[in-house]
């Protein structure tokens, strides 16, 4: 999920896939600029003191429940899986989980080989005698895993709901591709946030400290960093808003007045109150969850939540596929 990094007070030659996705989701309206931006090196950095805050629940809940579910975990899984994570983790959750099924190997996947070698250094640490084998691929797409791997069942890992900020369609294209990557058989481990009250999720991603705040505006930041932009950041403000229609959590960069502005010398104009859309953050029901599942070709097996039913972890299997009825 995370990007390359850009050293401090270092030029950066910007991504042009960044430049044409900025120019061109200024142009359009309504204007949107696609949430994988968000992570430069300071992007990344408010990403993991956000997931610190106490208004954000679901990295704390989500590591609660892989925390207490080892024994019955392994249970279902069974031990000897390669443990295939798509984006690999920095966090404490990929240890709970290596702990819990006692893999044959491990293989973390993310577009960023510099943040995958960083990510992957302690785990080496913690499982001397575990093999690990970083691979750095786009896992939006199918891929060939390591052949060292061979004939070892998979269990497909995906913590977090980052599932979430893809729209439905996405989300099942992802989740075919992930089914055509490890195979038929293969078991799938995936991270959901639950629909739940505004007064919950709307503090969650507009937090009192304002770090959701500033995670939210260090784009406009990147855009005059990297793409010689002039966008008068301080005349921009952090909204979220929940939209019950779509169950999601959107965030938009608002104008408070209006504003001219260039970036890399092509002039854009927005009125007060023209918002830019950056993200969404979809949240499932339990029956949503099964259904988002079984349309990428995934069939639930168990699913564990809080106490709270704020967060919900679930096992799903790739079984052969049945013609309908
Ligand atoms: C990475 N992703 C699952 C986070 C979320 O909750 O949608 C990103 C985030 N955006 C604002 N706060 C957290």
């Amino acid at each position: 999920m995370l990007k390359p990094e850009i050293e401090d007070g270092q030029q950066s030659l910007a991504d042009p896939q960044f430049r044409a996705d900025v120019l061109a989701g200024l142009a359009r309206r309504p204007r949107a600029i696609p949430a994988r931006w968000f992570y430069d090196r300071r992007g990344s950095e408010l990403f993991e003191a956000i997931t610190d805050l106490p208004e954000y629940y679901p990295t704390r809940t989500e590591a609660g429940i892989l925390a207490t579910i080892g024994p019955e975990l392994a249970g279902l899984v069974g031990a000897g899986r390669a443990v295939v994570e798509f984006g690999s983790g920095s966090s404490a959750k990929t240890p709970l989980l290596l702990r819990a099924v006692n893999p044959s190997a491990y293989v973390p996947i993310d577009i960023s080989g510099e943040f995958l070698r960083a990510s992957t250094q302690g785990l080496c640490a913690d499982f001397p005698e575990l093999l690990v084998l970083p691979m750095e691929a786009d896992f939006m797409r199918p891929l060939t895993l390591p052949r060292t791997i061979g004939g070892a069942p998979k269990l497909g890992f995906f913590p977090g709901s980052t599932i979430g900020n893809m729209i439905p369609l996405a989300a099942v294209d992802l989740l075919r591709a992930m089914r055509a990557s490890l195979g038929e058989g293969s078991m799938l481990l995936i991270g959901m946030d639950r629909i739940k009250g505004e007064d919950v999720l709307v503090p969650a991603y507009d937090d009192a400290a304002g770090v959701t705040a500033a995670f939210n505006l260090n784009l406009l930041e990147r855009i005059n960093r990297e793409l010689d932009g002039t966008v008068p950041v301080a005349a921009f403000r952090h909204r979220a808003i929940w939209n019950d229609d779509r169950a999601r959590i959107e965030m938009h960069l608002e104008a408070a007045r209006n504003l001219d502005f260039s970036v890399d010398g092509r002039s854009f104009t927005m009125a007060a109150g023209d918002t830019i859309h950056t993200e969404n953050s979809h949240k499932y029901g339990a029956r949503d969850a099964r259904i988002l599942l079984r349309s990428g070709g995934w069939t639930p097996v168990h699913e564990w939540t809080d106490a709270d039913g704020r967060f919900a972890v679930i096992l799903a299997e790739a079984q052969a596929e049945r013609p309908a009825p």
